[in-house]
C-alpha cells in the first residue's frame, strides 16, 4: 500500500497510509535559545518548518522591539548555508511594557505576538507579569492593533496543586480577561487539560490554542516509568489520560482554533539530570514525526495537514506556505543525544523508535 493523503481528502484508514504529503508546516511555539545553543538546535527546525514563533524567554528576556530585531538577526546569522526560514519574533510582556512599545513592535513588522509569563511560572519567567492589571496599557494597545497575546496559562500560587494550575489560571485570570477585552486576540499556549480545550472552544474566534507533540502522545505516567524520568518533565506538566484524550480530540477535530506548536525547549543534559532539573522537552529533531504518530494512532491522518499547516497561518493572518514536505511510515531510532554547544542534549524518545520519517526536501 502506498496511499497518499492530501489536503481535504476524505478519510482513509490511517493504518493503510504509509506516505503523507503536506503543505510545509510552521511551528507556532518554539524555543531557539541563544549563543552557542542556537546553532545547535536551529537546523532541526529549519529542516521541517518554514516559520516559527520564537519565544522571548532568554536571559535577559526580549522585552523591546530593538532586542527582538537583534535576536532575529542572530537567528538569521545562524541559519545553515542555503536554507530559508522566517523567524517570527515575540516580545516578553512585563509589568512595565508600555503602549508605545507595543506600537513600535507592530510598526516594526518583525514582532508578531507578545508573550505573557506569570512571574515565576516556568523557565526564565522571573521578569514576567506579577498581576494582569499591571499590563493593562500594553493589552489595550494590543487589542486595538490586533497583536496576539500568547499565554503560559498557569497560576504560580503554590497553594494550588501543580496539576490544577492551568484550570486555576483560566478561572482567575484568562476567563475574566477574555470577558473584559473581547477584541484581544489570545493564544493559550501548550494546553494540557480538557478544561483548557473546553475554555478555548467556548470562546469566540479571537481565542485559540497550541498543542505540543508530547502532550498529545503521553500522559503523566511517562514521568515515572520505572523511576523518575527528567526528560519527560516540562511545564505545564503532563496530565492524566483523560486530559491527553481531550487534547487529541481537539487536535483531530478540524476546529481551526487548535494548531501545531512544539514547545521544543532544549536544556543541557546536566541541567535536567539534576537535583532540581529544568522544565522542557526537546522535540525539534522529530517534531513532525511525533505529531504524525499521534494523528496516526488516533486514525486521523486526514486531519493532520490542516492542524500542522493551515490553522496557524490563518489565525496569525499570514499566507499559508506553498512548499511541500513528505513523511513516510518508516521505523528509525532517535539518537541517544545530540551536541548542544559545549553540552549535550537528550531528545524526546532518545534511543527509542519513531514510526515516521520526514524525507529530505526534494
Ligand atoms: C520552557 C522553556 O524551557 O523555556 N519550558 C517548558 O517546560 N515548557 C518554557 C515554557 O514554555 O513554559
Ligand atoms: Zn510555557
Ligand atoms: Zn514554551
Amino acid at each position: 500500500m502506498n496511499a497518499t493523503v492530501a489536503a481535504n481528502e476524505s478519510k482513509a484508514t490511517s493504518a493503510t497510509i504509509d506516505r503523507i504529503e503536506l503543505t510545509q508546516p510552521d511551528d507556532w511555539h518554539l524555543h531557539l535559545r541563544d549563543g552557542e545553543h542556537l546553532p545547535a538546535v536551529l537546523p532541526f527546525t529549519v529542516r521541517q518548518f518554514a516559520r516559527a514563533i520564537v519565544m522571548p524567554n532568554l536571559r535577559p528576556p526580549v522585552t523591546t522591539t530593538a532586542m527582538a530585531v537583534a535576536y532575529r538577526e542572530r537567528i538569521l546569522a545562524a541559519l545553515p548555508a542555503g536554507s530559508r526560514f522566517d523567524p517570527l519574533m515575540t516580545l516578553y510582556l512585563t509589568d512595565r511594557t508600555t503602549a508605545a512599545e507595543i506600537e513600535a513592535a507592530v510598526a516594526s513588522g518583525v514582532v508578531k505576538a507578545v508573550k505573557y509569563y506569570p512571574a515565576g511560572a516556568t523557565t526564565n519567567s522571573d521578569s514576567g507579569v506579577t498581576h494582569v492589571d499591571r499590563t493593562r496599557p500594553a493589552l489595550e494597545a494590543m487589542e486595538r492593533l490586533g497583536l496576539p497575546l500568547l499565554v503560559h496559562g498557569e497560576v504560580t500560587d503554590q497553594s494550588v496543586d501543580l496539576f490544577d494550575r492551568e484550570l486555576a489560571f483560566i478561572e482567575r485570570t484568562l476567563a475574566p480577561l477574555v470577558r473584559d477585552m473581547p477584541g484581544l486576540r489570545v493564544v493559550m499556549e501548550h494546553i494540557t487539560t480538557r478544561d483548557a480545550v473546553a475554555f478555548v472552544e467556548s470562546c469566540g474566534p479571537n481565542v485559540a490554542a497550541t498543542l505540543t507533540p508530547h502532550h498529545l502522545l503521553m500522559n503523566r505516567n511517562a514521568i515515572f516509568v520505572g523511576g523518575i524520568r527528567p526528560h519527560y518533565y516540562c511545564l505545564p506538566v503532563l496530565k492524566r489520560e483523560v486530559h491527553r484524550q481531550a487534547l487529541m480530540d481537539a487536535a483531530v477535530s478540524g476546529n481551526p482554533k487548535f494548531f501545531l506548536g512544539t514547545d521544543s525547549a532544549p536544556h543541557a543534559r546536566h541541567t535536567k539530570e539534576a537535583d532540581c532539573g529544568c522544565a522542557g522537552c526537546f522535540n525539534a529533531h522529530a517534531a513532525l514525526e511525533l505529531y504524525a504518530e499521534a494523528f496516526d494512532r488516533a486514525d486521523a491522518l486526514h486531519r493532520f495537514e490542516a492542524f500542522a499547516s493551515f490553522h496557524g497561518p490563518d489565525y496569525y493572518r499570514l499566507p499559508r506556505n506553498t512548499g511541500k514536505v513528505v513523511l513516510v511510515r518508516e521505523r528509525w531510532d532517535a539518537p541517544a543525544e545530540y551536541p548542544y554547544g559545549g553540552d549535550t542534549l537528550v531528545p524526546l524518545r532518545a534511543g527509542e523508535p519513531l514510526q515516521w520519517r520526514m524525507l529530505p526536501a526534494a
